[in-house]
Parts: C-alpha cells; structure tokens; sequence
C-alpha cells in the first residue's frame, strides 16, 4: 500500500473528541522515546507531520492524522515516562486507557520496543493489558540503526524468547524499523493494508 496523502486532523485528551468518521485507525504506542512520533513520519514521509524530540515527553495528547482520506494513523503520548507529577502521569494514563477501551474504530496497536532494550515490565504489561482487552496488536522494534545487523537478529530473538517464557503462546506479529533510515515501512504499510481490505 501506498501512503499518497497524509493530513493533521485533531489533538486532544478525550476519546469523546476524536474524529467521528467511522474510518478504521491505527495506533502507535510504546514508552515515551521510543521513537512512535518519527516512526509516523517516516511511514507517511513527512518530517515534521508528528512532533518529535530528543527529549521524552513530546506528545501530550491523542493525534489523529488522516491518510489517502481512508484510514487513521494515531500518534498517543509515551507511558512509563517519570519526569511528569503523578497527577499528571494518572491523567495521561486514564486518557490513553479511554482511548483503547472505548475507541471501535481501533482496529490494530502498534507497540513500539526499542530493539536495544532487553524486555521491559511496563511493555509486557502493556500487551497483557492489550491481550486481556482483546485488542489486537503487533510489535514494532525502532531504532534498529543503532545495532549491528547480526545484533538486531540477537535482539529480536531474545526478545521473542522473553515473550514465549511469559504468558504468551506465540510471537505477535512484528516489523524491525529504523526511521533514521527509513526501514521496515513497507511490511508495517503492507500489514495495515491488508487489515484495511479484509
Ligand atoms: P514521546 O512523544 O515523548 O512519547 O516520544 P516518541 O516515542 O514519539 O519519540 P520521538 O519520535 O519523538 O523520538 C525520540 C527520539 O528518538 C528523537 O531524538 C528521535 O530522533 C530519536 N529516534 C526516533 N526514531 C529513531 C530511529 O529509528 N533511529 C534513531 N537513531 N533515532 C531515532
Ligand atoms: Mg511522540
């Protein structure tokens, strides 16, 4: 599939103020810094599209981006990230809850790991929570460019053996990305494409 158009629509903290359009939609979730924001980018080749920063904390609200006037790609802010108060991190958690048990326009997550990182808590969490929901996701790997390619292998494979040896019976489906250099988009595109067509 081909991204031929990509535009800004909404930002907001309330699931009631998403775009109201029946259309399917696609959300990138991970820890803040992940790289969820640039990942947007690279897929639709904008490059500010999505705000990005070196310093976590940049998305602070839901951001909905309409692409070929047909689907959604939603950029959600980071969890796990201390630096906000508690208040404010409960909030955020609450508004990021709300949008996936209440959004049925969801039809796919995206969770970001970064391919560096041996199994965090809080992802593992997160997709616990994302398998009890019986929302459907895949794993995205990022930052790939800044492993060797045999180390990427390693990564991923260690990564799947964490999964395997916890609660889950197989590998989700996953994509090994590098925004920096611009991989993985096509099997991330061809895999929502397909989704998009069934
Ligand atoms: P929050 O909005 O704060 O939750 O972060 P985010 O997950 O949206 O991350 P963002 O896309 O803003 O990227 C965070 C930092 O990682 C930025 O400095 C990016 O340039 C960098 N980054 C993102 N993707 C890649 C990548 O593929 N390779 C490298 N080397 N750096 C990346
Ligand atoms: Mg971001």
């Amino acid at each position: 599939m081909k991204i031929n158009t990509a535009e800004f629509v909404i930002s907001n903290s309330e699931v009631d103020k998403c775009p109201k359009d029946r259309l399917p939609e696609y959300a990138f979730i991970g820890r803040s810094n992940v790289g969820k924001s640039s990942l947007i980018n690279m897929l639709t080749n904008h490059k500010n599209l999505a705000k990005t920063s070196s310093k976590p904390g940049k998305t602070q609200l839901i951001n909905h981006f309409k692409i070929n006037n047909n689907w959604f790609l939603v950029d959600l802010p980071g969890y796990g990230y201390a630096r906000v108060s508690k208040k404010t991190k409960a909030v955020f958690q609450q508004f990021i809850m709300d949008y996936f048990e209440q959004r049925e326009q969801l039809v796919c997550a995206f969770v970001l790991i970064d391919i560096r990182l041996e199994a965090q808590k809080i992802d593992l969490e997160f997709m616990e929570y994302l398998g009890e929901s019986e929302i459907p996701f895949a794993i995205i790997f990022t930052k790939s460019d800044k492993l060797g390619k045999n180390k990427v292998n390693n990564h991923v494979e260690a990564y799947k053996k964490q999964l395997l040896a916890g609660d889950w019976a197989e590998m989700p489906p996953y994509f090994v990305t590098s925004s920096l250099e611009a991989k993985g988009k096509e099997g991330i595109l061809e895999y929502i494409g397909q989704i998009n067509e069934d």
